[in-house]
């Protein structure tokens, strides 16, 4: 993955670790500056590694560290190149997650080998929206679920999320909590 994802993990690992507990593990597990370059690509196994480290530093398993991951990444892009892009992403959260594949596409021509998600709203009724999430990556459906209720909180939205594991993804249903519930 881009380097960018990368950075993103370094800045969450910091938030929790503080910056010499970070250096120390940059230190013993053989990382350095060139596994953070943002538009540097990288194999999957290689960010996986990192999240890994992290997860065990953390004492948390990689799914938690995912969804933890997912909740800080709106917050990461949203200040870094692509903050704009963000925000012309919609209004609301059904019309946000439906623009999705078209913001993910306009960050391709800088990211020319990005394997992007597929986000497809497929149903939404009695305040509730399905929506099926597609990857040719196992085990990013904690980094959804952490990226959704994150960005569900800013458009002040309360919903619980669900989600169960599809072939190719996982079908993830955001059921909005009752005003005075
Ligand atoms: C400005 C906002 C965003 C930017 C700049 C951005 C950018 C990226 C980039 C660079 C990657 C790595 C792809 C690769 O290297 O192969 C990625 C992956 C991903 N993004 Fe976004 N993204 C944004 C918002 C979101 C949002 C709101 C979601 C909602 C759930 C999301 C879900 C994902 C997922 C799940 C992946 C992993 C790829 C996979 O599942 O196979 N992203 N994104």
């Amino acid at each position: 993955m881009y380097g960018m994802i990368h950075q993103a993990a370094r800045d969450l690992a910091v938030a929790h670790l503080g910056e010499a507990e970070w250096e120390r593990l940059v230190e013993t597990s053989g990382l350095n500056g060139r596994h953070f370059i943002g538009f540097e690509y990288y194999s999957d196994a290689e960010t996986m590694r990192i999240v890994g480290l992290i997860a065990d530093r953390l004492g948390c398993s990689m799914a938690e560290t995912f969804y933890l991951f997912g909740r800080t990444w709106i917050d990461f892009a949203g200040t870094s190149a692509y903050g704009r892009v963000l925000c012309m992403a919609g209004g609301d959260l059904e019309t946000f997650i439906s623009n999705l594949d078209r913001m993910h596409a306009s960050i391709k021509s800088n990211m020319p080998k990005a394997s992007l998600p597929g986000f497809e709203v497929v149903e939404s009724r009695d305040g509730a929206i399905h929506v099926l999430y597609r990857s040719e990556r196992e085990g990013l459906a904690p980094f959804v679920h952490g990226i959704l209720s994150a960005v569900a909180e800013r458009f002040g939205e309360r919903v619980t999320i669900d989600y169960e594991a599809r072939p190719g993804g996982a079908l993830f249903v955001l059921a909005r909590q009752p005003v005075n519930a």
